[in-house]
C-alpha cells in the first residue's frame, strides 16, 4: 500500500469509543450535553454504572479486545462520589491498570482514559469526547495480536 493510500485510511478511520458514565453525575453531564444541543462526534457508546468504583479492568479489556479503539471511563469528582469513595477506588485501579495495557498488552495508555465530570459539565463531557475521538483518531484502528 502506497503511504499515501495508508493516510488516506488514516484520516477515514472512524473509531469505536465505549464511555463508562456514573449514574450520578457524568450521565447527568451527558445528558446535559444533549440537552444543550453541544455538538460532539457519534462515536461513542455510552454504559452506565452506578459508580466509575464499578468498572472492573476486566470490561475495559474485553471491549479493547472486541472492536472497541478507546475507553473512555467518567465519575463524579473526587470528593463528590455518591458512595463516599467509588472515584478514589477507580483511579487507584487506573493505574494499575495501565501498567497492564502497556506492559502486558502493548496497548497505548492513551487509549484508556480517566474524566471526572459533573452534571452541570455538559460542555466538558462534549468537548472530552470530541478531544478523545480526535486522540483516537490519530492512533487508529486498535490492532491486538
Ligand atoms: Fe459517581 Fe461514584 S457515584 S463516581
Amino acid at each position: 500500500m502506497s503511504k499515501s493510500k495508508g493516510k488516506a485510511k488514516q484520516k477515514d478511520f472512524e473509531p469505536n469509543i465505549l464511555v463508562f458514565c456514573c449514574n450520578w453525575c457524568s450521565y447527568a453531564g451527558a445528558d446535559l450535553a444533549g440537552v444543550s444541543r453541544f455538538q460532539y462526534p457519534p462515536n461513542m457508546r455510552i454504559v452506565r454504572v452506578m459508580c466509575s468504583g464499578r468498572v472492573d479492568p476486566a470490561f475495559i479489556i474485553k471491549a479493547l479486545k472486541e472492536e472497541v479503539d478507546g475507553v473512555l471511563i467518567t465519575g463524579c469528582h473526587i470528593g463528590d462520589c455518591h458512595y463516599i469513595s467509588g472515584n478514589e477506588y477507580a483511579k487507584e485501579r487506573f493505574g494499575r491498570l495501565h501498567n497492564i495495557l502497556i506492559k502486558q498488552l502493548g496497548i497505548n495508555q492513551k487509549r484508556v482514559r480517566l474524566e471526572w465530570v459533573s452534571a452541570s459539565e455538559g460542555k466538558k463531557f462534549a468537548e472530552l469526547i470530541t478531544e478523545f475521538t480526535n486522540e483516537i483518531k490519530e492512533l487508529g484502528p486498535l490492532k491486538i495480536i
